[in-house]
């Protein structure tokens, strides 16, 4: 079974399932105490997150302690490089490079699987750990690991970009320790598969829509994400939802608050107790939208199998083990026209 094949099997399972609770609304929820020496009160965050992430896949995080200066200072270097001609932009063409980074033209992605013809109304530009040219991994041709494509103006994308990626590596983690609290396993349980994450930042560029609407180009077509989850920033609105009568609910910007959703390497981990929840992007919004998506995937090498908390003898693993990096090349070559290098 491929990759795709086996993430709709189980998207259809779930909605086959009566009793489970229906959402429409994305809770809000201060992880704050996440850090709290007190164990009691990370464990009472944490259980908020695991309600969220088994009725709904989404949330919102408030006080996740990423100054909003940062950024307001990514979506001004964002906004000046997608102002650039496309020339210029196309320097840095990710099927130019040799590792999954770098620019994303319109057309470069189609997230909808289910529809051949759409093609996603957006730019971006994808940046990922950096790492030497001496890495060994990347010297043995992995091909998510490496140095980062980095354009030359504006000069200040690079360092601001890292900055923001330090963040979200932060932030990922601190998050995994909510969920592993969540699961019922160690808090530092996903430690070792995180210590050199596939994380990878996607600054988007969402043109306003006017007028007729083509369902096959909206800014980003119904899809799920790949890696454990997304923490995502947006300047304006867009992204919407899909609860489980087909329903799509508005997932606005909310000032000082990421929207977290599971992602469905986390729903393969948890045996299906955390829902990888179908989303959409249309900006309606008559303005420029910017967002951040940053996908926290596992190591490279990292074995995706069934949480030893998340089975039973009622409930065996429903789906077989993976390799990380090979479930995220696999989503890669579905949703990209960029196809990643053979190792
Ligand atoms: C994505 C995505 C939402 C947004 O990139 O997978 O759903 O608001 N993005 O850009
Ligand atoms: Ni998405």
């Amino acid at each position: 079974m491929t990759v795709l094949q086996a993430r709709t099997a189980s998207l259809d399972r779930s909605d086959l399932s009566a009793k489970e609770l229906d959402f429409d609304s994305i809770p809000l929820i201060d992880i704050a105490d996440l850090t709290h020496p007190d164990r009691t009160r990370r464990e009472a965050v944490a259980r908020k997150i695991g309600e969220a992430c088994e009725h709904v896949g989404f949330f919102y995080v408030a006080n996740h302690g990423v100054p909003q200066a940062l950024l307001d200072a990514v979506y001004g270097v964002a906004d000046r490089f997608f102002a650039m001609p496309t020339e210029e932009k196309l320097k840095v063409d990710i099927h130019k490079a040799d590792r999954h980074r770098g620019y994303v033209p319109v057309g470069g992605l189609h997230a909808d699987a289910h529809n051949a013809s759409s093609h996603d109304l957006q730019e971006g530009f994808e940046l990922s750990l950096e790492l030497p040219q001496t890495d060994p991994d990347y010297l043995a041709g992995n091909p998510m690991y490496g140095p980062n494509v980095w354009p030359e103006h504006p000069a200040d994308f690079k360092d601001i970009a890292n900055s923001y990626y330090s963040e979200m590596i932060s932030l990922g983690r601190r998050l995994f320790g909510g969920f592993a609290l969540a699961l019922g396993l160690e808090e530092n349980w996903f430690e070792p598969k995180i210590e050199k994450p596939m994380g990878q930042l996607r600054v988007l560029y969402y043109p306003p829509q006017a007028g007729t609407v083509d369902p096959n180009q909206i800014g980003i077509g119904a899809h799920t994400d790949y890696e454990c989850f997304t923490i995502l920033a947006q300047s304006e609105h867009g992204l919407q939802v899909q609860n489980r009568k087909g329903e799509w609910i508005a997932a606005p910007p909310i000032p000082g608050a990421f929207v977290v959703n599971i992602g469905d390497c986390m729903q393969r981990w948890t045996n299906d107790r955390f829902r990888s929840t179908v989303h959409r992007v249309i900006n309606l919004s008559g303005r420029k939208r910017y967002s951040l998506a940053f996908f926290y995937g596992a190591n490279y090498h990292a074995t995706i199998e069934c949480l030893p908390t998340c089975q039973d003898a009622a409930n065996p693993p429903r789906h077989p083990p993976v390799k990380a990096g090979d479930w995220t090349v696999a989503n890669i070559k579905a949703a990209y026209t960029y196809v990643p290098k053979a190792i």
